[in-house]
C-alpha cells in the first residue's frame, strides 16, 4: 500500500454552524460570496451567511449553473480582479463548490486561456483560498481537489484536479438540506454511493481499512439514502451529509486502484444530453460492472456478501446478484438504469465516444483497458 494523503479541509459539522464563519474567515478578508441559481436566498442560508460575515468587505457573484459553465466562471474572474478578492466563499451544492475551486486558479491567469492552461496542468503557483458552506450532500467537492467544469463552446465536461484548490474549510449544516426537493435528495445519495463503488469495486488489495470503511459508508447510504428521500428527517440529513463527504474526500481511495469509467461516461452523457449527474451514472454503472464482471468478480462478491448479505457460495453468481441489488437500489431511488428508460433522448455511441476522446479519456478502468470499443459495448449493455 502506498499513498500520499493530504486533506487540509477543516470540517465544521452540525446544526447552526454557519455562524462559525465569523471565526473561520479572517476579519480582514475581502470575500467573494459565490452562489448558484438562488436557492440560498429562498431558504435563509444567504441571510445566515451575510449575518455571520458581519462587517467584512463582501462582493457577490451568483448564477452558477448546475454543471457549472466555464463561460460563467470567466465572468466571475473579472469580479475577483476588480474587487481584489482574497477568499472565495462557495455557498451551495457541488456545482458552486467546483466552480469556486476552478475560479481560484482561473482568476490568477491573465494573458492566456485559463481552460487551456489548466487542462494542460499548468496551475498558477499561488491561487485564492476557498471556503465552502455546503447545501447539498453528494459530491464531496467541499473536501476534495476536483472541479468538474463544462465548456459550453467546446461541448465538453471535464474534471480538473488541483490540490491547492482543496477548500480550507467546509461548513456542513444539515439544516440547510430541509429545502432540497426529492429529486436532488435522491441524486445526492445515489452520487455518493457511486463514488464509494468506483473506488472499492476493482481488485482485491491489502487495504482492509479502506475497504472496510467503504462497506460502512455503503451500509449507511443504503439505509439512510431512502429515508433521506422519503421523509428527510434530521437523522437522515446528518447521516447522508457526513457519509457523502467521507465518500469522496480521498480517504477510502488512498492507495487503492480505482475505476472512474462510469463517471467519465456519465460526464459525456450530461454534457451531450443535459441529464442530471447522478442519473447519468445510474444509467451506466450496472453495465460497466456486467461488462467487467470477470475482472471484478472478487470484489463484487465480497461487496454482495458483506453489504447486501447475499448468501451464495459461488463468486460469479454472488457478483452478479450484487450488481442486481445495486441497480434495484438505484431504481428504488427513482433513478433510471437503462438508456431506453429516458424519454425523448436519442443516445449516440459515436457522440459519447467522441466526447471521451476530446477529454483524453480513452484508457478507462482500473486496468486502463476500457477504450472506445469497450465503451460502445458498455453502451449496448446499457441500452
Ligand atoms: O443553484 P441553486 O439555486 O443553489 O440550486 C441547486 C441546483 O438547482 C439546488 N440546491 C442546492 N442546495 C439546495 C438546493 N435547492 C434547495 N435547497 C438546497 N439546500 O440543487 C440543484 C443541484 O445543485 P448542484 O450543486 O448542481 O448539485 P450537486 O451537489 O449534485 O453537484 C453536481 C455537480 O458536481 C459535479 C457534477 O459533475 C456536477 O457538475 N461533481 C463533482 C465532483 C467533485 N468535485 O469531486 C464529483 C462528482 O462525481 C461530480 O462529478
Ligand atoms: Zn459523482
Amino acid at each position: 500500500m502506498q499513498f500520499d494523503l493530504v486533506n487540509p479541509t477543516r470540517i465544521v459539522f452540525g446544526s447552526g454552524k454557519i455562524a462559525r464563519l465569523d471565526d473561520l474567515v479572517p476579519a480582514s478578508a475581502r470575500v467573494l460570496l459565490f452562489y448558484g441559481g438562488g436557492s440560498i436566498k429562498r431558504n435563509g442560508v444567504y441571510d445566515q451567511v451575510t449575518q455571520a460575515l458581519g462587517t467584512r468587505i463582501v462582493a457577490e457573484f451568483g448564477g452558477i449553473e448546475v454543471n457549472p459553465h466555464y463561460e460563467t466562471i470567466l465572468e466571475a474572474c473579472d469580479v475577483v480582479r476588480r474587487n481584489d478578492i482574497g477568499l472565495i466563499l462557495s455557498v451551495g451544492g457541488g456545482s458552486v463548490a467546483d466552480a469556486a475551486k476552478f475560479l481560484a486558479s482561473a482568476a490568477m491567469i491573465t494573458g492566456a486561456d485559463p481552460w487551456d492552461e489548466l487542462m494542460a496542468g499548468r496551475y498558477p503557483e499561488k491561487i485564492l483560498p476557498v471556503g465552502v458552506v455546503l447545501t447539498l450532500p453528494a459530491t464531496g467537492s467541499e473536501s476534495n481537489a476536483v472541479s468538474v467544469i463544462s465548456h459550453q463552446g467546446r461541448r465538453i465536461k471535464y474534471p480538473f484536479a488541483n490540490e491547492a484548490a482543496r477548500p480550507r474549510f467546509a461548513i456542513l449544516d444539515p439544516d440547510t438540506l430541509v429545502s432540497l426537493d426529492r429529486r436532488q435528495r435522491a441524486n445526492g445519495a445515489v452520487d455518493a454511493v457511486t463514488h464509494v463503488l468506483e473506488q472499492y469495486l476493482t481488485v482485491p488489495a491489502n487495504t482492509p481499512v479502506q475497504y472496510g470503511y467503504s462497506e460502512s459508508l455503503l451500509e449507511v447510504l443504503f439505509e439512510w439514502g431512502p429515508k433521506f428521500v422519503q421523509d428527510n428527517s434530521a437523522e437522515a440529513r446528518e447521516n447522508v451529509m457526513w457519509a457523502a463527504n467521507q465518500a469522496l474526500n480521498g480517504l477510502i481511495g488512498a492507495g487503492v486502484r480505482q475505476d472512474w469509467s462510469t463517471h467519465y461516461i456519465g460526464h459525456a452523457i450530461t454534457a451531450l444530453y443535459d441529464i442530471d449527474h447522478a442519473r447519468s451514472l445510474t444509467l451506466i454503472m450496472g453495465s460497466v460492472q456486467r461488462f467487467r464482471l470477470a475482472a471484478k468478480t472478487a470484489m463484487l462478491a465480497r461487496y454482495g456478501r458483506r453489504v447486501w448479505k447475499i448468501e451464495e457460495a459461488d463468486d460469479t453468481i454472488a457478483a452478479g446478484l450484487a450488481i442486481k441489488r445495486t441497480e434495484a437500489f438505484f431504481r428504488e431511488m427513482g433513478c433510471p438504469t437503462r438508456l431506453s428508460e429516458v424519454e425523448g433522448v436519442a443516445f449516440s455511441a459515436d457522440d459519447i465516444v467522441a466526447h471521451l476522446e476530446r477529454a483524453g479519456q480513452t484508457r478507462l478502468g482500473e486496468n486502463e483497458d476500457i477504450g472506445p470499443a469497450e465503451v460502445r459495448k458498455i453502451l449496448e449493455l446499457a441500452a
